[in-house]
C-alpha cells in the first residue's frame, strides 16, 4: 500500500478517487489529525479498508465496493469469459461481506454483476472489464447527483436561526458528494441562511467529533460538538429545532438503520416534539427488506468500546457489547429527505409509490 500525506491546510482530498486504473482512498481513521491518501493495491486491501472504516458511510462504501470489484477483476482481463464471470461472482460476494448493514455495498456490487449478466459473451474479458468500470463510474457520478438532490429537497427545512442536531457522519466524507444529512446544510449555508449544527461525538469511534465537526468547521458552518449524553439536555434547553441524520438502510415500511445511538436521539426528539428527518438516497432504500427487524446489524470488536483511541479505559476481561448500528422505528420519523422529494407518512405507501417498481 502506497500512501501520500498532505498538509492539513490544503483542500481536503476526495473521499475516494479512481485514477490511472487505480483506486485511492482518503484514510478516515486518521482524521482529523492527518490527511493520508492510500493507494489500494489489491481487492483484499479494499476489503480491509472498508472493514477498518478507512472508507465508511453507506454511499461511500457502495462506490468503493464498485471500484473494488474492478480492482479484483483487473488480473482477469486476459482470462476466458467463463472464468471471468465465475471470478466476478466470487469477488462480489467477498466484497459484500466486508460490512453487512449498509445496503449500498451489496447494491453496488450487484449492479455491476447485473450489468455484466445483461452483456452478451461476444466480446473478450477485457471488454467485460471496461463495462464493469463504466458501471462503477456511473455509480460514482450518480452518488454526487443524489447528494445534490437531497440538498435541494431538504434545504427549506433549515429556517434562519435554527439549531440542527445530527449523529455520526452522514457528510461529504460519507459520500463522494456533499453528503446526505449535511447536503441541506451545505446548500443553506451557501445561500446565506444562518443556523447552528450540534454534532454528537458518536462513541465508540467518534465519527461525529473526528469527521462531522471537522468537515463542517472547514466549510465555515457554525458547529458545536456534544458528547452523546448531552443531546437530551441540549434539546431540553430549546436549542434544537430539527434533527437530520443519515441512514445505512431504509426498509420498505420506513424503519431505518443508522449508527448506534440514533434510536436514542429519535426517542429524545419525539419526547421534546422535535421533528426528525432522515436523509436517504435511493441507493440506501431497500424495498426488499420488509421491516427494521430484518436488517442485519454489524457487531464489531469489543476493543472499540474498552478503549478510547489507543488508550484502554475498561478493566481487562470485562464483557462488552458493540453493535455498530441500531434500528429506529418509522413511527419516530417525520420524513425522509430523498433526491426525488420529501417523503412523509404513511411511509410504506409513499416510499413504494415514489421508488417502487410498479
Ligand atoms: O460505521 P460508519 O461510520 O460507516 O457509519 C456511518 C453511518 O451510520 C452514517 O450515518 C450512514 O452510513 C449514512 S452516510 C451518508
Amino acid at each position: 500500500m502506497a500512501s501520500r500525506t498532505e498538509s492539513l491546510a490544503g483542500a481536503l482530498p476526495a473521499t475516494l478517487e479512481w485514477r490511472d486504473d487505480t483506486l485511492y482512498l482518503l484514510d478516515q481513521t486518521r482524521l482529523p489529525l492527518q490527511i493520508v491518501v492510500e493507494r489500494q493495491a489489491s481487492v483484499e486491501e479494499v476489503w480491509e479498508s472498508i472493514r477498518a472504516l478507512k472508507v465508511r458511510g453507506a454511499p461511500a462504501i457502495g462506490v468503493a465496493g464498485a471500484y473494488g470489484l474492478c480492482v479484483a477483476m483487473q488480473g482477469s482481463r486476459n482470462a476466458g469469459v467463463a472464468a471471468f464471470r465465475a471470478r466476478l461472482a466470487e469477488q462480489a460476494a467477498y466484497l459484500a461481506s466486508a460490512r453487512p448493514t449498509a445496503v449500498n455495498l451489496r447494491w453496488a456490487v450487484q449492479r455491476l454483476q447485473d450489468r455484466i449478466a445483461g452483456h452478451d459473451d461476444a466480446g473478450s474479458s477485457s471488454t467485460l472489464y471496461d463495462v464493469l468500470l463504466d458501471e462503477a463510474r456511473r455509480i460514482h457520478d450518480e452518488d454526487q447527483a443524489l447528494c445534490e438532490g437531497i440538498g435541494r429537497n431538504g434545504q427549506a427545512l433549515i429556517r434562519p436561526g435554527c439549531g440542527i442536531l445530527t449523529h455520526c457522519n452522514a457528510g461529504a466524507l460519507a459520500t463522494t458528494g456533499i453528503g446526505t444529512a449535511t447536503a441541506p446544510m451545505y446548500l443553506a449555508h451557501r445561500s446565506g441562511t444562518p443556523f447552528r449544527v450540534y454534532a454528537d461525538e458518536t462513541r465508540p469511534l467518534l465519527q461525529g467529533a473526528r469527521l462531522t465537526a471537522f468537515e463542517l468547521q472547514r466549510a465555515g458552518i457554525d458547529v458545536t460538538l456534544l458528547t452523546d449524553s448531552m443531546a437530551a439536555a441540549t434539546m431540553q434547553r430549546g436549542l434544537v429545532d430539527l434533527v437530520i441524520v443519515g441512514t445505512d438502510r431504509v426498509a420498505a415500511n420506513g424503519d431505518f438503520a443508522n449508527k448506534i445511538g440514533t434510536l436514542g436521539v429519535a426517542i429524545l426528539a419525539k419526547h421534546f416534539g422535535i421533528p426528525m428527518y432522515v436523509a436517504c438516497p435511493s441507493s440506501t432504500l431497500d424495498l426488499a427488506t420488509r421491516a427494521g427487524e430484518d436488517i442485519v446489524i454489524e457487531e464489531r470488536a469489543g476493543d472499540e468500546v474498552t478503549s478510547f483511541g489507543a488508550r484502554r479505559t475498561a478493566p481487562e476481561g470485562v464483557a462488552v457489547r458493540n453493535p455498530s448500528f441500531d434500528v429506529t422505528p418509522h413511527t419516530l420519523v417525520a420524513g425522509f429527505i430523498t433526491e426525488r422529494g420529501l417523503v412523509g407518512p404513511p411511509f410504506e405507501q409513499n416510499l413504494s409509490s415514489l421508488f417502487g417498481m410498479g
